[in-house]
């Protein structure tokens, strides 16, 4: 993505008190921008801004990426720029090449504040009633998978209920016809509540499972997988940010069955990115230190049920032992590629965060995330 194509479109924030002649030049002036820049040959350039059809830096943090048919289709946190609160929801952003992104809008929207909600303002429901997604929660690391059976995309996310700091610690899951929504919220909570994991004791490190066993097991970063076999699993950061679980979903995405495995005990692993190849499992994670960098994990295993073996860290180059001041979100498969994403935090500006996408090499047979100032993509 070039840096020099940056912010070039002279944008309003104020497009309804344009008038309509106004807002036809607008939108004319948007298409001719998009269109000059799809013409562009652009490489990616890790850590810089990186503008959306309007020019505009994308706004889709902890995200990861789904392709269907031929577009693939960029889910992440909207940032605010004084919090990282959600006040927005989940953004969803579209293209063909990976390097040229359309603002699709709001994909799953965070419901009106209820301090806004009797205030007279056109924001307010009157209702009286919050939502689980009101804004001003946390609303982190959302995931989107297709089920071919239901013909539905599916929705998970990591759910802070809204004042309550990171002590909620759930899931919560939408779902909508079309890749970019409008996602409906379906429901949150903690995970596998009243079920032990699949090896079942002794497990060890198992103090935080069971004092969770009842009324359900910390849910926090996370991501979703999809194996070759068409099953589905919720990857998380679960006891206190401890352990890694690994749940398996039901036929329709929508829900646990049950079934999971814990993986790393003890270890303090956050930020789960997984992808397979040649049949073997991989994961990289990041350690837990809030919004600063740390040296990123690397997991393996021949099944998704584990035995997990740690490798020593993939990154390479300079700052590789704080993931180039990154944490990972997310592994793409890209034909016979991959590409390692991760975002590089700026918790006292937000919205400016930055995103870091490499390609994973393989050396040795173990994968290998070299810093590159600017490479280029092939999607063919
Ligand atoms: C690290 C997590 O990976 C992020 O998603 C976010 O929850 C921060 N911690 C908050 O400090």
């Amino acid at each position: 993505m070039l840096a020099a194509c940056l912010l070039a479109l002279p944008l309003t924030a104020k497009t309804n008190t344009l008038s309509e002649k106004d807002m036809g030049a607008e939108a004319k002036q948007q298409e001719q921008y998009w269109s000059e820049q799809q013409k562009q040959k652009k490489t990616i350039r890790s850590g810089e801004l990186w503008p959306d059809d309007a020019g505009r830096h994308i706004n889709a943090h902890g995200g990861g990426i789904l392709k269907y048919n031929d577009t693939y289709y960029w889910f992440g946190e909207h940032k605010d720029e004084h919090t990282s609160n959600a006040l927005v929801g989940v953004m969803c952003y579209s293209s063909k090449d990976l390097v040229n992104w359309r603002n699709c809008g709001v994909a799953l929207g965070v419901t009106p504040s209820l301090d806004s909600l009797n205030d007279g303002t056109p924001s307010g429901n009157g209702s009286g009633i919050s939502s689980d997604i009101e804004s001003g929660c946390i609303l982190e690391r959302p995931k989107v998978v297709y089920n071919p059976m239901t013909k539905k995309f599916c929705m998970w996310f990591h759910l802070e209920l809204k004042g309550q700091g990171y002590s909620a610690a759930r899931y919560g899951v939408a779902v909508a016809d079309r890749p970019e929504g409008p996602y409906k919220f379906l429901y949150s909570q903690r995970a596998n509540a009243g079920t032990w994991p699949v090896e079942g004791s002794p497990m060890g490190f198992d103090e935080y499972l069971k004092r969770d066993f009842a009324g359900g097991q910390m849910s926090r970063d996370m991501t979703l997988f999809v194996d070759d076999d068409g099953k589905a699993y919720h990857i998380f950061s679960s006891e206190e940010n401890f352990t890694l679980h690994i749940a398996e979903l039901t036929g329709d995405y929508l829900h646990h069955t049950g079934r999971y495995t814990r993986m790393a005990p003890g270890g303090q692993n956050e930020a789960p990115a997984i992808f397979k190849h040649d049949g073997t499992y991989w994961m990289i994670t990041s350690g837990c230190t809030g919004w600063a960098p740390n040296e990123a994990r690397m997991f393996s295993a021949p099944s998704i049920w584990g035995p997990w073996t740690q490798h020593p860290n993939p990154c390479r180059g300079p700052k590789a032992d704080k993931t180039f001041e990154g944490q990972s979100t997310f592994v793409l498969p890209v034909g016979n590629q991959y590409i390692f994403m991760a975002d590089i935090w700026r918790p006292k500006h937000p919205i400016d965060a930055r995103y870091i996408w490499l390609p994973i090499e393989f050396e040795d047979g173990k994968p290998v995330i070299r810093w590159r100032d600017e490479w280029t993509l092939e999607t063919k």
